[in-house]
C-alpha cells in the first residue's frame, strides 16, 4: 500500500454526516493507505451507513466521550479491529444553544460544563482511552475554531475552544516522552451539523467570504482534513502542541 498514511492506522471519531470533518478525513487516510476504525456517538445505525460510503467500509465503534465505560472498553474494542493505533482524531463538539447565538451572559454553568466536558475535556479522554495502543512516532490530531479572539455567536464554544487549545499544548507536555504528538488543525467555517446548529453562523460565512486572502469554500472540507493527514503523517515528526490554520489565510489579516 502507498500513500502518506501507507500502514498506518487510524482511529477516527467525528463521522456524523458526509459534510463532517471526520468523514473527509477518514476518506482521505483510506486513499493514501491508511486502515481506519471510526467511533460514533448516539446514532450508530446512521454512522455506519455514512461508514459505507468511505473507499473501504470501517468499522464503528460506539463512543460518547463523556461516559466513563466507553472509555474504559475502547482500546479492547478498537483491538477487535486492529493491533493499535499510530493516529488518533478528535473531531467531536457539542454546546447546548443555551451557550451559543449571544447568550454568553446568561448560559448556566450545567450548560458550559457540557459544552467543557464534550469539546475540551473530551480530548484528553479520547487521548488516554487510546494511549495503550500508541506507541513513539503515534499522534493525536483535534479540530479548533481560532481561539485567540472572542467571536460574535460562538460564546461559550469559544472558551471550550480556548481550553481545548491549551488541553492540546498540555497532552504535547504529558506524552512528548512517549514520542507521541499532539497538535490541532484550527479550522474556517464549514457547513457541517455542527456549524448549523450555531445561531447566526452565516456571519463567519460572510467574514470569510469576504476576507480570507485565499478565499474559501464553505462547503469543502478537504483542505482541512488534508491538514490533519500531514500532521498523522511522518512528515512532521518534531512538531507538536501546534496549531496549524487552514481558515484561506483568514487569521493573519486585521479588519
Ligand atoms: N464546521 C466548522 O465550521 C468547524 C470549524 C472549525 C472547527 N470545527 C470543529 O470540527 C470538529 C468536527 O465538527 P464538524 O464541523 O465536522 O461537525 P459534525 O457535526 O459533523 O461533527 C461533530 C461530531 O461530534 C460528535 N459528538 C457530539 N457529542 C459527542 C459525544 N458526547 N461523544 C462523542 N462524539 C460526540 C457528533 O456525533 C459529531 O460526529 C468539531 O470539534 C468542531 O468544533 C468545525
Amino acid at each position: 500500500m502507498s500513500g502518506l498514511l501507507a500502514g498506518k492506522r487510524l482511529l477516527v471519531s467525528g463521522v456524523i454526516t458526509d459534510a463532517s470533518i471526520a468523514f473527509s478525513v477518514a476518506k482521505l487516510a483510506q486513499e493514501n493507505g491508511a486502515q481506519v476504525v471510526l467511533t460514533g456517538f448516539g446514532r450508530l445505525s446512521l454512522v455506519e451507513r455514512i461508514a459505507k460510503r468511505l473507499p473501504e467500509t470501517a468499522p464503528v465503534i460506539e463512543l460518547d466521550v463523556t461516559n466513563p465505560e466507553h472509555l474504559a472498553g475502547l482500546a479492547d474494542s478498537v483491538r477487535e479491529h486492529v493491533d493499535g493505533l499510530d493516529g488518533v482524531v478528535h473531531s467531536i463538539g457539542f454546546a447546548p444553544q443555551s451557550c451559543l447565538g449571544g447568550g454568553f451572559l446568561d448560559a448556566s454553568w450545567e450548560d458550559v460544563a457540557t459544552a467543557l466536558h464534550v469539546s475540551t475535556y473530551s480530548y484528553k479522554s479520547l487521548a488516554t482511552a487510546a494511549l495503550p495502543l500508541m506507541s513513539p512516532g503515534g499522534a493525536v490530531v483535534g479540530l479548533t475554531f481560532d481561539a485567540t479572539q472572542a467571536w460574535p455567536v460562538y460564546d461559550w464554544m469559544g472558551v471550550a475552544k480556548a481550553g481545548l487549545e491549551s488541553a492540546s499544548r498540555y497532552l504535547a507536555l504529558h506524552l512528548g516522552k512517549q514520542g507521541i504528538r499532539s497538535n490541532l488543525v484550527a479550522a474556517g467555517p464549514l457547513r457541517t451539523m455542527a456549524a448549523k446548529s450555531i445561531p447566526g453562523f452565516e456571519q463567519f460565512e460572510d467574514a470569510w467570504s469576504e476576507r480570507a486572502p485565499l478565499g474559501w469554500n464553505l462547503t469543502d472540507q478537504e483542505p482541512a482534513a488534508r491538514a490533519c493527514l500531514a500532521l498523522l503523517s511522518d512528515w512532521f515528526p518534531a512538531t507538536t502542541g501546534e496549531i496549524v490554520h487552514v481558515d484561506g489565510g483568514y487569521h493573519a489579516i486585521g479588519a
